[in-house]
């Protein structure tokens, strides 16, 4: 594998081997993608202060998460449809998880059931992404689901009760499992180790909701089910129900504004995701991490931030850190990596983020991640949109 040496090499080998429409589901962002791309260029936009002859031999990044150990400060995010990058995608990226001692979460929209991935994993810290949909029972089952699978943290999506529409989605039909027209055929007869993977598992559907949600046999269109399952009358006041169902750390994630981040905290949140939903939602917003430093001056000083959208190697997450965030969750970043290699991949997503955060670390003469800050960074002299 040293062929592969940055998350690129991995988007690259994925986009080989990944059919068209499961890649462009993970690799688009929603209407222009302005959104999208901004995630990525504002975070490269913060400069690193190095400095020099520091002692930096002894270095750590163990931190924890919502009151959990991890060996760095990254946890993988919840990405729908992650068993269609590759077969059993939900399962290798879990062990891969386990392997690297950092959360794994696995979303409502997965592939392989919450069962399927505690049973092969027995992982810990394994976290679950809710949805809140109309039929309550539903969602209270998954709870319930979660628990039984011994899941350590409930992560709830607030970003979702509509959808933001991905125009290659629309376009290529994206469906699960995908709909065998000639164009499809001909695609997936290029991509030959994605179909042997499929026609060796029984993952093909999503996992969590056929054959549980009342009156679902079959799901192909993620829009069509959200449209009509996703609750658009979702409130602060459900968070509180979930968060005295549940009963463990709950984490509120798509918090954008601060007084959104007050409301989550007085709703029971043990800890915020800074996040716009990797630019797939609402295309024209700030970028994540231009908002990440209003979040942390709200309530960062009683809870604990997460962030995500536009992680891409460990400089970002450093810089992440930098601002404020307590940990980082890469969707993406492990999405190209399993689509590329399977299991092997995430290893090596995984792998690559540790060492260039260890590294940028060590250059910014720092050697603890927990008490890595602001001063690594260099104060922008052209603001981006966010005031730090
Ligand atoms: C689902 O969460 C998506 O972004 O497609």
């Amino acid at each position: 594998m040293s062929h592969v040496t940055c998350i690129e090499d991995l988007r690259r080998l994925a986009r080989k081997r990944v059919p068209r429409m499961f890649y462009d589901y993970v690799d688009g962002g929603s209407w222009t993608e302005s959104t999208y791309r901004a995630n990525e260029c504002d975070l490269q936009r913060l400069e690193f202060r190095q400095r020099v002859a520091c002692d930096i031999t002894h270095r750590s990044l163990d931190s924890t998460m919502a009151g959990q150990s991890v060996s760095m400060p990254v946890a993988i995010a919840p990405t729908g449809l992650t068993g269609m990058q590759y077969a059993d995608g939900e399962i290798l990226a879990a062990q891969a998880a386990k392997r690297a001692g950092i959360p794994f979460t696995l979303s409502t929209m997965s592939i392989c059931s919450i069962e399927a991935v505690a049973n092969a994993t027995g992982h810990h810290p394994f976290w679950f992404q809710l949805y809140v949909t109309r039929d309550r029972r539903f969602s209270e089952d998954l709870i319930e689901r979660a628990r039984a699978a011994r899941c350590s943290a409930l992560m709830v999506t607030m970003d979702l009760q509509v959808f933001g529409q991905r125009h290659k989605d629309r376009k290529n039909g994206l469906s699960v499992p995908p709909r065998l027209t000639p164009k499809h055929l001909l695609d997936l007869a290029c991509k030959p180790r994605w179909c042997l993977g499929m026609l060796g598992t029984r993952h093909r559907q999503f996992g969590n909701i056929v054959g549980h949600a009342r009156g679902v046999d079959d799901i192909r269109s993620l829009v069509a089910w959200t449209q009509e399952q996703f609750d658009p009358t979702l409130s602060w006041a459900d968070v509180e129900w979930i968060k005295q169902r549940w009963g463990g750390p709950l984490i509120v994630k798509g918090i954008q504004h601060p007084d959104d981040a007050h409301l989550a905290v007085e709703s029971g949140a043990d800890a915020v995701v800074v996040s716009n939903h990797g630019g797939r939602q609402l295309d024209g917003a700030a970028s994540s991490i231009t908002t990440l430093p209003e979040i942390v001056e709200a309530v960062g000083a009683t809870t604990e931030i997460h962030f995500d959208s536009g992680i891409r190697s460990g400089q970002d997450a450093l810089r992440a850190l930098a601002l404020g965030a307590r940990g980082v969750y890469i969707g993406r970043a492990m999405l190209y990596g399993l689509g590329a290699l399977g299991e092997a991949g995430v290893t090596r997503a995984l792998d690559i983020i540790r060492d260039e955060l260890d590294l940028s670390m060590a250059f910014c003469g720092r050697t603890d991640v927990q008490a890595v800050d602001r001063d690594i960074l260099r104060p922008l002299l052209r603001p981006v949109a966010g005031t730090w």
